[in-house]
């Protein structure tokens, strides 16, 4: 028992577990098995019951997912926290068990391209009012909410143009009307950002990015109170999704976070000078950066985050054409979806990840067909630059002749 509080990297490091429990091993046990021995009937019967602890079968929990849980709840600093699937699993985990039919959901106006979907395509469908709101306003809110909405949902920074929500202002507003608040918090992490400190109840993440960090695996977590996270343990997740996290990619996760921070520094401070390169280079419309002085909400970010991540989105002066022709021309960055792994990747959202949008429906969530989407790596800045200048639109030179 140390007698100081923890710094980010020692919780996730060191948080919730003892080798000297489990034969010395410095890396926890993968707790490879479905299903769990009961000392006696009766004791089984208890477990069901909730009248003991322990672990019954691994679609309720289990003891490597269980140490994951306890360092993103300790990471987020929240009381609880629970191991998913996918982000895709946290997020309708999560809105299986605080909507019914009949409820509204107000929604800012930018969300990844699948939640967009889920929302609009899956929730509508079974009765549940789906309302998109301008929330980089927060007073946009207080005319859209009502005692109808019961949960406030939206992504800061949001994928995939940056918009970021003051999490404190919207939280205010929501909870006048006793409605929950959920964050993705997938784009700043825990170490920028702590969206329950800010009054989140529920701070939701696509594991599969940063705090895995390496690319191999697909997870989702989510942290909040003891009571919400169990309601959404035992309904949205062992009943209404089934979406539970397996064993080894828990230990997969849990080996991301230990780097979490020191990652997280490098893609902050390489995406920063990026995002300063792009914005002096020939050819380039505009970027959006949190970290730049021209981000028309720079004050949140500077409010909000402690550094202003690894993600740029950008625009080419010739639009949709130009920017697909320098995705063509990089030799290193790759071409890919997914983003927070060690590669540099570059996508096109219109035609990629927010393609489950139309068309005029991006027009209007202010997702731009030109957008250009960089997950900035942690290979070698020099490196980084120098395929994207190679790659960029040169000014045409006129000989003399
Ligand atoms: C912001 C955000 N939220 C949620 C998700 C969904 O996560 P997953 O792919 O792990 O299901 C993604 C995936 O790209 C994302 O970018």
């Amino acid at each position: 028992m140390r007698n100081r509080p923890d710094s980010f990297s020692t919780r996730a490091i060191h948080h919730g577990y003892d080798p000297m429990e489990n034969e010395g091993a410095l890396t926890p046990p993968l707790h490879l098995t479905s299903t769990f021995a009961f000392e006696t009937a009766e004791a089984g019967g208890e477990m069901f019951a909730g009248d003991r602890a322990g672990h019954i079968y691994s679609r309720i929990s289990n003891p490597t997912c269980d140490l994951l849980e306890r360092r993103i709840a300790v990471l987020e600093e929240a009381e609880a926290g629970l191991a998913l699937a996918s982000g895709m699993g946290a997020i309708t985990a999560t809105m299986w068990t605080l909507l019914a039919p009949g409820d509204e959901v107000i929604l800012d106006k930018t969300l990844y391209g699948c939640t967009f979907s889920f929302m609009q395509h899956g929730l509508v469908k079974f009765g549940v009012t789906v309302t998109h709101v301008d929330l980089t306003d927060p007073e946009n809110l207080t005319a859209a909410i009502s005692n109808k909405t019961k949960v406030v949902y939206f992504e800061t920074p949001a994928n995939p143009n940056m918009r970021l929500v003051d999490i404190q202002a919207v939280s205010a507003i929501a909870h006048a009307q006793g409605a929950y608040v959920v964050v993705d918090n997938t784009y700043a992490t825990p170490y920028l950002t702590q969206p329950i400190k800010h009054g989140a109840d529920i701070v939701l993440h696509s594991a599969t990015k940063y705090l895995g960090g390496h690319g191999d695996v697909v997870a989702g977590l989510l942290a909040g109170s003891a009571e919400l996270v169990s309601e959404i343990r035992l309904y949205g997740m062992k009943d209404m999704t089934g979406a539970v996290m397996a064993p080894f990619n828990a230990m997969l996760i849990l080996r991301g976070l230990k780097t979490l921070e020191l990652r997280m520094d490098r893609h902050c401070s390489s995406a920063a000078s990026i995002a300063e390169m792009l914005e002096n280079a020939y050819g380039v419309q505009k970027v959006w950066y949190p970290g730049l002085d021209s981000f028309e909400q720079h004050d949140v970010a500077k409010r909000q985050m402690s550094q202003f991540g690894g993600m740029i989105a950008f625009e080419l002066d010739g639009g949709l054409e130009a920017g697909r022709a320098m995705m063509n021309n990089l030799q290193m960055i790759t071409r890919a979806v997914s983003l927070g792994d060690a590669e540099t990747l570059v996508q096109h959202p219109a035609s990629m990840t927010h393609s489950t949008y139309t068309p005029e429906e991006r027009a209007v969530h202010g997702i731009s067909e030109g957008l250009v989407r960089l997950s900035i790596g942690l290979e070698g800045i020099d490196d980084v630059i120098y395929d994207l200048e190679q790659a960029l639109p040169k000014p045409l030179i006129h000989s003399a002749a």
